[in-house]
Parts: structure tokens; C-alpha cells; sequence
């Protein structure tokens, strides 16, 4: 697996986004990152993931928004389908060849997927709010990349595929729990085992998609989302954030505590502001 080119702490350096398949942009409190790999329909490998968990793990401190999209008219055709070869991708590790040469155990192959999962856990974080902007097939993980952002903007021609069942596999970069937490257990057995394709209008109506507009109209529209985070309090923005992730989790009882408790903090906060500017 290719080690990060820069020391701790440091973002991707240019040549480790670029064989990754990746773009980054950072300006001001938005950074975007854009899946590059054309030639592939920006099919994604190992290390697109392991690249985007370092880009989370460097990501500067005032980031509040993550903007994820696809190069051209296509999100994601999911993985690279020679990630599954002997011989794998551009000298990265293969998902089989340790199967098959009995080199890899459980434990190993296990471990080598929670590396590839950090790339999509991090969008989850409570600080900054993550959005897809879709364009065209998103497939696989490249469905599981999409579920793993708070809010996804689809253009017209979106359209999303779990196809690992139909290839022998699971999804495991963790798009199975959004999935049933946005459509439920039954719908999303059968959009899983018959991989089949759940089109941009119907993603709106499962609530895959916050919003769907005309392939023209994407980027003004993620631009205006974009805006409209902003103009929120980020302290606020962070803390309502977790709040609503544990609500699921939680007892009516346990939330209402909960909401009670980051109300203090803010009130806190807020009051001390108030005291440092009189
Ligand atoms: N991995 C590697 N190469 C890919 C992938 C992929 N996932 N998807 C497309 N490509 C390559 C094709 O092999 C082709 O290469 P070539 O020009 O050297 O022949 C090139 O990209 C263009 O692909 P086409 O199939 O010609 O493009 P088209 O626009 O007709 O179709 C589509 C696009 C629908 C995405 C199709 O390529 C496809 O179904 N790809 C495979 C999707 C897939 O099964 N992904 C894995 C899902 S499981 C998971 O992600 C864990």
C-alpha cells in the first residue's frame, strides 16, 4: 500500500492525489475534491480511499464544508474491477491475491478493509457537513461514497447502483447503514439484491437525493447549499450536527438530555461571548 508523501499533519502532496485519482481544492471554509480518473470513468482504487482518509485527517481546522464530485459526466463507476485480479492495480495490494496464495488471513483482510473504510467514515464528522454532487452513474462504492455525506445534490442524470451482490460480494465501505437508515430494511434488500438502477426522480422520492436539478444547474445549486451552511454559526452548526446523528440511537428521554446538555454549552458560550464584548 503507498504511504502517505508528506509526514503527519500534512495534506496529500500533488503526486499522491494524482495517483490516487484526486483532486483537492481548499478555499476558505469549503474544500472540494473531485474523483479524477476519466480514462476509468473514475472507477476508484485503494488508494483513492486511503488518500481521502488523509485528506480528512489534514483537512485545515477552519474546513466547514467537504463538496465530493465526479470528473466529467460521471460520479463513480465504483472500484476498480482489477482491484479483484492476482495482479491488482499500479502496484497496489490486490483484494485477492493474499486469498489466494494463502498469504492473508481473516484478521489481515479484515484490517485491510477497515483502512479502506476510513475514507468514507470521516464525512460523517460533526464538524464539517459533506455533500455529493452527482452527475451520472454512481456505482458501488461509488453509491457508498455518496451515502456517506450528509446531503447529496443530484443532476437529472444521477443515477445509483449497489452492485456488489451482482458480483458475488457485500457493500462494506459503509453505505449498508445510511442506506437502511434513509430507506428502510425492505427497500433497500431489494435496490441491493437486484442491483438495479434507482434513477434520480426515485432517489428524491427515497430521500437519496436532498435535491435534483438540471445537469446545467449542479454546480449553482451545490454553490448555494454551499452558502446557505455557511451563514450558520459553525459552533451551532457542529453541535446540531451530533445531536441529530445520536437521535436514532437514542430514547426520547435520552435526547431531550441531550439536546439539554449542548444547550448549556452553547448558552455558555454564547454568554461568555457577549461578556468578552461588553
Ligand atoms: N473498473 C475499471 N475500469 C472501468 C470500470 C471499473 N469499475 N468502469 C469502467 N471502466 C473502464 C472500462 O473498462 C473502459 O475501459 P477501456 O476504454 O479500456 O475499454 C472505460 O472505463 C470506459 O468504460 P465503458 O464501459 O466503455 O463506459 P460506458 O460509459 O459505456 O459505461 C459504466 C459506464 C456503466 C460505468 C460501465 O463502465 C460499467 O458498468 N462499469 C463497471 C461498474 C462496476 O461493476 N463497478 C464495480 C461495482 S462494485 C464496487 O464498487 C465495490
Amino acid at each position: 500500500m503507498a504511504q502517505a508523501s508528506n509526514g503527519p499533519g500534512e495534506p496529500p502532496a500533488a503526486d499522491e492525489l494524482s495517483r490516487a485519482g484526486l483532486r483537492l481544492e481548499v478555499d476558505g471554509h469549503t474544500a472540494r475534491i473531485t474523483i479524477s480518473r476519466p480514462e476509468r470513468r473514475n472507477a476508484m482504487t485503494g488508494r483513492t480511499w486511503t488518500t481521502l482518509a488523509h485528506i480528512g485527517q489534514t483537512l485545515p481546522e477552519d474546513v466547514r464544508i467537504v463538496v465530493i464530485a465526479g470528473e466529467g459526466d460521471i460520479f463513480s463507476a465504483g472500484i476498480d474491477l482489477a482491484m479483484f485480479t492476482p495482479e491488482g492495480v499500479d502496484g497496489e495490494r490486490s483484494l485477492v491475491a493474499g486469498v489466494l496464495d494463502g498469504s492473508a488471513d481473516a484478521d489481515d483482510i479484515e484490517g485491510h478493509i477497515a483502512e479502506l473504510q476510513e475514507g468514507f467514515l470521516w464525512l460523517r464528522r460533526p464538524d464539517i457537513v459533506s455533500i455529493a454532487a452527482v452527475r451520472g452513474h454512481a456505482i458501488g462504492a461509488g453509491f457508498q461514497l455518496a451515502l456517506s455525506c450528509d446531503i447529496r445534490i443530484l443532476a437529472e442524470d444521477a443515477k445509483f447502483t449497489m452492485k456488489e451482490p451482482a458480483l458475488g460480494l457485500v457493500p462494506d465501505l459503509t453505505g449498508t447503514k445510511p442506506l437502511v437508515d434513509i430507506v428502510g430494511v425492505h427497500r433497500a434488500v431489494e435496490i441491493c439484491l437486484t442491483a438495479r438502477r434507482v434513477e434520480a426522480a426515485e432517489a428524491r422520492e427515497l430521500g437519496l437525493a436532498e435535491l435534483v436539478v438540471p445537469v446545467e444547474e449542479l454546480d449553482g445549486a451545490v454553490d448555494d447549499v454551499v452558502a446557505a451552511l455557511l451563514a450558520t454559526n459553525p459552533e451551532a452548526a457542529t453541535a446540531t450536527k451530533a445531536l441529530l446523528q445520536q437521535a436514532a440511537g437514542n430514547t426520547l428521554q435520552e435526547q431531550a438530555l441531550a439536546e439539554r446538555r449542548a444547550q448549556v454549552d452553547r448558552l455558555t458560550s454564547l454568554a461568555k461571548a457577549m461578556g468578552a464584548g461588553a
